[in-house]
């Protein structure tokens, strides 16, 4: 995405990817865009299939002892999310940039980052089997947690804000046509559950699981077993079932340095921060980051003003932090937590009961959900 801006701000830039095209293509991640996201895609042009293919969610559904409650998202802020895979948004960009004669370099190998302190920082890579030497500017780490950018900057520049959560999530993809029209986040004594989907034809499903839960233990008929347990409600609608594509396990924490700058590097994305996934943050925040940076890039090659570019790391973190916030309440409302104090667990479900049942925190749940403005200067 950050390629494909600078590239409409006239900024050439190379992007040197670990993965093949096809692993980046086919991963399964997250699938909901708020609708800034969307509307950043639109506006930078890349929005068609998304447009043609995405579903638009109006709200979604609260669940809490087999019961539903709706969150009617257009009501409470006039907005609405998009459910549209992320390996999705990956292959249009992708397209695009190649189609724009990008400079996309996949299966690179032993990256490492160079004078990011200096005036001219220098990448080494290996690539097609020979070593290389990019010389540039600027460099953006957009290459998630465990990539190495973050790592270049040396030893107690960045302070680190960090969280762990009991639980993990087990995720699967199915062949089975979703038979509930938005999400449903489901609170059980047993453990958070979440049913969601991404096509006419495919439901994306979750369960809180043991932080270190062997895959290899869940079998498709207990996977069901557990979805029908955790997901039925009381006026008898249960998950459709269907063969499963695809099952991983997704650990959860939150976690920030802070700042997002080094010299001349500049850590946008899973790079920099991540959030538990109970609200689907992790992209829409990543594309938060790159519209500041995209932004700031151009104010500087255009105007020669690198004010921008100075107040990168401050601009991104307060949106950053809400999205932090958010993504730690959603998180805290929906899951069990293995022997916590009966009052905690009491007030857990009095939070639920109210989200479900005020509009004035309904609407601080959907507002936040369907995306907090990008903040501009
Ligand atoms: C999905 C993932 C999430 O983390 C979430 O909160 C909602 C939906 C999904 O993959 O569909």
């Amino acid at each position: 995405m950050l390629s494909h801006l600078l590239h409409l701000g006239g900024i050439s830039s190379v992007v040197l990817e670990a993965r093949s095209r096809a692993y980046c293509e086919e991963r399964v991640r997250a699938g909901v865009l708020e609708h800034t996201s969307v509307a950043m895609l639109r506006e930078a042009g890349v929005a068609e299939r998304l447009e043609r293919e995405g579903l638009r969610h109006g709200g979604i559904e609260l669940g809490v002892n087999r019961k539903r409650y709706r969150i009617p998202f257009v009501e409470l802020t006039g907005k609405c999310v998009t459910v549209y895979g992320q390996q999705e948004v990956v292959k249009d960009l992708i397209a695009r940039r190649l189609a724009d004669g990008g400079d996309l370099r996949f299966e690179c190998g032993n990256v490492s980052l160079h004078d990011i302190d200096h005036e001219k920082p220098r990448i080494r890579v290996e690539n097609n089997g020979a070593v290389d030497e990019i010389s540039c500017e600027y460099v953006a780490g957009c290459d998630g947690f465990h990539g190495i950018s973050r790592t270049a900057i040396p030893d107690g520049v960045l302070t680190v804000y960090e969280r762990a959560y009991p639980f993990a999530w087990l995720g699967i993809l199915a062949e089975a046509a979703p038979s509930r029209e938005e999400l449903l986040y489901m609170h059980h004594e047993r453990g958070f559950a979440l049913y969601s989907m991404r096509s006419p034809k495919i439901t994306r499903l979750y369960l809180q699981c043991k932080p270190d839960e062997d895959i290899d233990d869940w079998s498709d008929d207990r996977i069901w077993g557990e979805l029908q347990t955790r997901l039925e409600c009381l006026d008898g609608w249960e998950p459709t079932q269907g063969n499963i594509l695809q099952k991983g396990v997704t650990g959860m924490r939150s976690f920030v340095v802070e700042p997002l700058q080094y010299g001349r590097l500049f850590l946008a994305g899973d790079a920099a921060h991540i959030v538990p996934p109970t609200g689907a943050k992790g992209m829409n925040l990543a594309f938060a980051d790159v519209h500041h940076l995209a932004a700031a890039f151009e104010a500087f090659y255009s105007k020669n003003n690198d004010s921008k570019l100075r107040a990168y790391s401050t601009a991104c973190l307060d949106r950053i932090w809400k999205a932090q916030r958010f993504s730690w309440w959603m998180t805290s409302l929906m899951h069990r937590f293995e022997d916590e104090p009966p009052f905690d667990h009491k007030r857990q479900l009095a939070e639920l009961e109210y989200v479900t049942s005020s509009r004035a925190a309904a609407t601080c749940l959907a507002e936040n959900y369907v995306g907090l403005p990008f903040g501009d200067a």
